[in-house]
């Protein structure tokens, strides 16, 4: 599993043929609850760690808050009609927990499960996947009183909400994601405090990857025991993680950065053990207990890969000179590529790193079944005289991922599908509005909703199940 691979630079796919995708391939698009919602306080909702972060001063750019967002939990009917016609066949997005359970615990707060019932209906009328993540983030403010993550109990909260989840919509919905990202809301929000709930402490960071990772064992048997025949995985952050020179010291860089990066919620799924890279770390900081190995270990049904970009990883000078719990805990250095293209958020676009993680997933995972899970890109083109948004940067991000991912596809890799990040602009976290991904653009002012060029040219794809050849 730590095998090291060689990675050959370049930022273009060989994309003079088309690329055809399998019958049935996914076309699809992903949300989560409080990037879009809004209706922040009602029908009985709970406030979530999110509400609480972006109304507390100083947290969020603008001072934007996910209160209103793109209004879809009033306004769900006209986002289906913007997947019917973008044609797509799968939506991802997420429940908010704190709809169900308003304080985390105790019955399901009927109105919030009626809103995700009506919805799921419509999605299958229009001949939509529902693709549904139980966790995008918002975890209910009560639980986060009584320690939130780093609190192990918080793992069997999260298993009796994933039961009474299951229970209502289990009869309609057939495919799950259990969480989305662990290892990115877990850094940002508990090592870095820069995400909900604003924490810097690698204790409470430590104890919290724990608890996931025994919340992810959990949250699977209870599913599995209410829904035996359920598809269910995780939507995991991955990179590929490249080692800035040939040297000996940077490649164990490279693979310590795919441990930690990758593996670290992946691993103790399938083989019940944190990853080899990281032995170092001391099992009483985490929190292990006799009998967690077991319980964190579960046959993920897939693996969901979100990849926005590629990493460059070195050995870390500063080991001994410890200026930041990450450097202590973490001592290589992790940095985006400066060699492609920026996006308006500062990110790298490197098209062919979401085929060396699908391709090294592939070879060490033992060809495991695999769906894209978000792949996007943030581009703030507004609309020009006429309202048409022209964002042919993003048409061309999309065009080149999707030649990439045809590639590990031929190569053997099982993908079943691709959601792109995301339906429509929205409430992109810390950065509040200020980052528009969206296939859709909206005007938050009046939440009309305008598919933009990318959005029209991902409906062709969709609807043809190929990319054409560079003209
Ligand atoms: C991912 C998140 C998603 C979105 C994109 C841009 O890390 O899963 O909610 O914010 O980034």
């Amino acid at each position: 599993m730590t095998a090291t691979i060689t990675y050959s630079h370049g930022t273009q796919s060989d994309d003079s043929v088309e690329s055809v995708f399998p019958k049935g391939f996914y076309w699809g698009a992903a949300t989560a609850a409080y990037q879009i919602e809004g209706a922040w306080n009602e029908d009985g909702k709970g406030e979530s760690i999110w509400d609480h972060f972006s109304h507390t001063p100083g947290k969020i750019k603008n001072r934007d808050t996910g209160d209103h967002a793109c209004d879809s939990y009033h306004r769900w009917r006209e986002d289906i009609a913007l997947m019917r016609a973008m044609n797509l066949n799968s939506y991802r997005f997420s429940i908010s927990w704190p709809r169900i359970q308003p304080a985390g615990s105790g019955p399901a707060n009927s109105k919030g499960i009626d809103h995700y019932s009506r919805f799921v209906d419509a999605l299958l009328e229009a001949g939509i996947r529902p693709f549904v993540t139980l966790y995008h983030w918002d975890l209910p403010q009560a639980l986060e009183h009584a320690g939130g993550w780093p609190n192990r109990h918080t793992a069997s909260r999260y298993a009796d909400y994933v039961d009474l989840v299951a229970r209502a919509l289990g009869d309609r919905v057939s495919n799950w994601m259990l969480f989305n990202e662990p290892s990115a809301f877990l850094h940002l929000g508990y090592l870095e405090g820069k995400h909900a709930p604003g924490r810097k402490s690698l204790f409470a960071f430590l104890r919290a990857s724990h608890t996931v990772n025994l919340a992810q064992g959990a949250g699977f048997r209870a599913l599995k025991a209410t829904r035996p025949s359920a598809r269910v995985g995780t939507a995991f952050n991955m990179s590929a993680c490249e080692p800035a020179t040939d040297s000996a010291e940077d490649q164990l860089a490279a693979d310590r950065a795919h441990a930690i990066t990758n593996l670290w919620f992946l691993s103790p799924a399938f083989t019940g053990r944190y990853p080899e890279a990281l032995a170092f770390f001391p099992e009483t900081a985490i929190g292990l207990k006799p009998g967690d190995r077991a319980h964190m270990r579960v046959p993920l049904d897939f693996i969901g890969i979100n990849l926005y970009y590629r990493t460059i990883a070195s050995v870390s000078r500063g080991i001994l000179r410890v200026v930041s719990p990450q450097q202590w805990l973490f001592p290589v250095r992790m940095a985006g590529g400066e060699q492609g293209p920026k996006t308006d958020i500062g990110w790298e676009v490197w098209p062919k790193a979401l085929y060396e993680i699908v391709a090294r997933i592939t070879r060490d995972f033992n060809r495991p079944q695999i769906e894209i899970t978000e792949s996007g890109c943030a581009y703030n083109d507004g609309p020009d005289g006429n309202g048409v948004i022209r964002d042919t940067r993003r048409t061309e991000y999309l065009r080149q991922h999707l030649h990439w991912l045809a590639r590990a596809i031929a190569e053997g890799a099982d993908v079943r599908g691709y959601h792109a990040w995301s339906l429509f602009d929205n409430f992109e976290w810390a950065e509040g509005y200020s980052q528009r991904f969206g296939l859709a653009y909206v005007d938050f002012k009046t939440q009309q909703r305008t598919i933009k060029e990318s959005g029209r040219w991902y409906a062709k794809v969709a609807a043809e199940g190929r990319v054409e050849a560079r003209s």
